[in-house]
C-alpha cells in the first residue's frame, strides 16, 4: 500500500468544478489584485476567526514582516521567539535589523516554554512571536500576562493553526496581530502562496493595509515606504471555496489523530495536547527512538514522512552571527533529533491509517 505524506489531488478532485468556476469568474472579471474577491475573503476570515480585521497578503512570511514593521520594530530591538519552527518566524526579525532571541521549548507540546520567556527579557525586548506549532496554540494566557507586565507586543505565528481553539476561543485573537499561511500544504491551502494578518486594533489595520501597498493609503500618495504584499483575487476566490470545508477537514484530521493515538500510544510518544487546546493537527508529529531509521523503514513500506524540523534555528548557519552554540537550548535540540511527522491529511482512509500504525509497530518489534 502507498500512503503519501500529502496528496493534493485527493483534496481537489471533489471540488474541482467549483474551483474551475471560480477561476473563470475571476478571469472574466479581469480584476486580479485586491479586488472584491479579496475583500469578501477577508471578511469571511475575520468572521471565521472572530477577529475585527483581516488583511490579505501574499504569504505568511510577509504577514509576519508587515506585523513587526507596523509595530515599529527595527534596528536595535530584540524579539523573543522559539528556535523550533520554520525559518520564516525568526528570519523576518533579522531582516528588519532586529535581533531574534531564542527561548527554549516545552518538550511535551514543542511550543515555546512560557515559563522561560522572562529569563530572556532585556531592556531592548520589544515583542514576542509565539508559534502555534503543528496546529496547537502556545500557552497564550501566561504569555499575554507577561507581555502586558513588560509592555511587549505579541505577534502570533498561526501559520499552522487556522481553526484551532485555545480556552474555547478561536486562535488568532490574543496577540496584537496573528499571521496565517495559506501555503499549499496548510490545512486551508491556496493554489500557490497566500497569507492573512488578523488584528482587533483599528490603527494597526490601517497601517498594515498601507504597508501592503507601498505605504499608500491613497493611490500614488506614499506616507511612508512600504512593500508590495497583496493577495491575488484568484487565490482569495479559491480559498473562499475551501473555507467552507475547513471545519470538516479539521474534524477529520482530529479523527485520524485519535486513531493514531490509540494505535501508537504505547509504542512512541504521541502528540500531547494541553487541556486548554483544541488542535487542528496541521502535523501529527511523534517523538521516536531511532527516528531516522523509522523514517527509512516507513518510506520503504510506501509511507511518506517528514521532519519538522531537523535543525533548530539557533544552530542554523544563517543565524550563526547570533553566537549560539550546541547545548544552549537543549529541549529544542533534542526534539530536532527525535521528531517525525506521519501522514495526517484529511482524505486518508482508515485502512491507510491502520497500515501506518501497523508499520510503526512492526519497526519496533524488529
Ligand atoms: C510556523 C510557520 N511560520 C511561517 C511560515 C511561512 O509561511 P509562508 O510559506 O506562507 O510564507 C510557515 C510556513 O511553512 C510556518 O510553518
Amino acid at each position: 500500500m502507498k500512503v503519501p505524506f500529502i496528496d493534493l489531488e485527493r483534496q481537489h478532485k471533489p471540488i474541482k468544478k467549483d474551483l474551475m468556476q471560480a477561476f473563470e469568474r475571476v478571469l472574466d472579471s479581469n480584476k486580479f489584485i485586491l479586488s472584491d474577491e479579496v475583500k469578501k475573503f477577508e471578511n469571511e476570515i475575520a468572521s471565521y476567526t472572530e477577529t475585527k480585521y483581516a488583511i490579505g497578503v501574499s504569504n505568511c512570511t510577509n504577514a509576519l514582516l508587515l506585523s513587526l514593521k507596523a509595530l515599529g520594530i527595527g534596528t536595535g530591538d530584540e524579539v523573543i521567539t522559539t528556535p523550533f519552527t520554520f525559518v520564516a518566524t525568526a528570519e523576518v526579525i533579522a531582516i528588519l535589523g532586529a535581533r531574534p532571541v531564542f527561548c527554549d521549548i516545552d518538550g511535551k507540546t514543542f511550543n515555546i516554554d512560557v515559563k522561560k520567556i522572562k529569563d530572556h527579557i532585556s531592556a531592548r525586548t520589544r515583542a514576542i512571536i509565539p508559534v502555534h506549532l503543528y496546529g496547537q496554540a502556545a500557552d497564550m494566557a501566561e504569555m499575554m500576562d507577561l507581555a502586558r507586565a513588560y509592555n511587549l507586543k505579541v505577534v502570533e505565528d498561526m501559520a499552522q493553526a487556522i481553526g484551532a481553539k485555545y480556552k474555547g476561543k478561536m486562535v488568532g485573537n490574543l496577540g496584537d496581530t496573528a499571521c496565517i499561511s495559506f501555503y499549499v500544504t496548510k490545512n486551508l491551502n491556496a493554489l500557490g502562496d497566500a497569507g492573512m494578518i488578523l488584528t482587533n486594533d483599528e490603527k494597526l489595520d490601517t497601517k498594515i493595509r498601507a504597508y501592503r501597498v507601498h505605504g499608500a493609503q491613497k493611490k500614488y500618495h506614499h506616507d511612508f515606504l512600504g512593500y508590495n504584499d497583496r493577495l491575488d483575487a484568484m487565490q482569495a476566490a479559491f480559498l473562499s471555496i475551501k473555507l467552507k470545508y475547513l471545519d470538516d477537514w479539521n474534524a477529520k484530521r482530529r479523527q485520524i489523530a485519535k486513531r493514531y493515538d490509540e494505535g501508537l500510544g504505547n509504542v512512541v510518544m504521541t502528540p500531547h495536547i494541553s487541556k486548554d487546546n483544541e488542535s487542528v493537527y496541521h502535523q501529527y508529529t511523534i517523538r521516536a527512538e531511532k527516528r531516522d531509521e523509522l523514517g527509512n523503514f516507513l518510506n520503504s513500506k510506501g509511507i511518506g514522512t517528514a521532519i519538522h524540523y531537523p535543525v533548530p534555528l539557533h544552530l542554523q548557519p544563517a543565524f550563526r552571527y547570533l553566537g549560539y552554540k550546541e547545548g544552549d537550548l537543549p529541549e529544542a535540540e533534542q526534539a530536532a533529533g527525535e521528531v517525525i511527522s506521519l501522514p495526517i491529511q484529511q482524505d486518508l482512509t482508515e485502512e491507510e491509517v491502520d497500515y501506518v500504525i501497523e508499520c510503526v509497530k512492526q519497526f519496533y518489534k524488529k
